[in-house]
């Protein structure tokens, strides 16, 4: 079997509520200053109350399966990237397939918090391959604006709301938009670090006790900065040189979205210069599942990303989990701009 999963459509969407800097001072502590300064953020979008995870969904990867030119009922395959959905059970994903119109396709979520696209992909990518489907969409979105805590003004200044999809469709792996390989990895002695505590079955929503706080999402940031630093940098230089890459490396490194310091260490620690990393997150914040598609759509939007270059995806997120693949860039047609909802 000598198949790939290409990558030949991509879309993103965002709210149409933009939060800056300076609207999050005039309701906390906190100052455009400070926030710029630790994390590089000017603004983010947050959903409207009435809408959720799926609608964001919906709209992204319907942009991406117009960039693909595919037709819904090409798509047997959606898989949603979110720790966000609509309700903790069932998954959203057959909602979302069922209102782009492929009722019948196999549906799941993945929950790996901002490592959710990468894994998406790999699952995607390997049924892809393995001949169980055809064609996939893999989306990325979340809507952490409904778990902060109103009061937190770290989290409510670092995430923001968004979406982000792209098609896949089996081909040649010597051909751009090849996927060239997968590391993904976890460690569980890290689970304490980015939680939401209650609402699962150890501290259950419904006649539990848990206190109002832990209905919260919470982050021990300081901890979190230096194994995203960590294992970014590790998990991108194990898939360089599993995929053979070592010599010339990645022209471009599109990384997860947290924090603009967290992208300069992960250059540096690969020898890359600040030109080769893609910044998104000064406009959406930390989007967490959509980070990657959407920063992708970005920089294919502003031309920093061009067919033939050797591009580098690596996330790292809540669990502890992370992954990276990469790919030869590929031509690509979407919309000029990410869909507002
Ligand atoms: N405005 C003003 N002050 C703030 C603030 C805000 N929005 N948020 C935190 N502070 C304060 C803290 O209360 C603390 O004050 P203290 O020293 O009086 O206690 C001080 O700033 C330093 O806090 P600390 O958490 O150590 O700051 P930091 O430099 O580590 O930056 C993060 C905080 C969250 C920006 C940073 O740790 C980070 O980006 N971590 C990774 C987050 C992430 O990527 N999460 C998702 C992972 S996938």
């Amino acid at each position: 079997m000598n198949r790939a999963a290409v990558i030949c459509g991509l879309g993103g969407a965002l709210p149409e509520t933009l939060v800056s800097n300076a609207d999050l001072a005039r309701e906390l502590d906190t100052s455009d200053e400070w926030i710029r300064s630790r994390t590089g953020i000017e603004n983010r979008r947050v959903i409207a109350p009435g809408q959720a995870t799926s609608d964001l969904a919906v709209a992204a990867g319907s942009r991406a399966l117009a960039s693909a030119g595919a037709a819904a009922d090409d798509v047997d395959l959606v898989v949603l990237a979110t720790s966000t959905p609509d309700h903790p059970c069932p998954a959203t994903a057959p909602a979302v397939a069922q209102r782009l119109g492929m009722p019948g396709a196999a549906a799941f979520d993945v929950a790996a918090v901002c490592t959710g696209f990468v894994y998406a992909l790999a699952a995607a990518a390997a049924m892809l391959t393995a001949g169980t489907v055809r064609q996939a969409l893999v989306i990325g979105a979340d809507t952490f604006s409904t778990i902060l805590d109103p009061a937190d003004r770290t989290t409510r200044a670092v995430f923001g709301d968004g979406a982000g999809a792209v098609v896949l469709r089996p081909g040649d792996p010597a051909e751009p938009g090849a996927l060239l390989g997968f590391d993904l990895g976890s460690d569980g002695a890290g689970s304490d670090l980015i939680t939401v505590r209650a609402g699962g079955s150890r501290q259950r929503s419904a006649g539990g006790d848990a206190p109002a706080e832990d209905h919260w999402f919470a982050m021990q940031g300081r901890a979190v900065f230096a194994e995203a630093v960590l294992s970014m940098s590790k998990s991108a230089q194990h898939l360089i040189d599993r995929i053979g890459w070592a010599g010339r490396g990645p022209d471009r490194v599109v990384a997860h979205q947290a924090n603009l310091r967290i992208l300069r260490a992960v250059g540096e620690q690969l020898g890359l210069s600040e030109e080769q990393i893609t910044v998104h997150l000064d406009q959406v914040g930390n989007t967490v599942a959509a980070s990657i598609p959407l920063a992708l759509a970005d920089a294919q939007n502003k031309g920093t990303l061009t067919p033939g270059q050797r591009v580098l995806l690596t996330g790292f997120g809540g669990g502890l989990t992370w992954g990276s693949t990469a790919l030869i860039w590929p031509s690509l047609h979407l919309a000029p701009a990410p869909a507002h909802i």
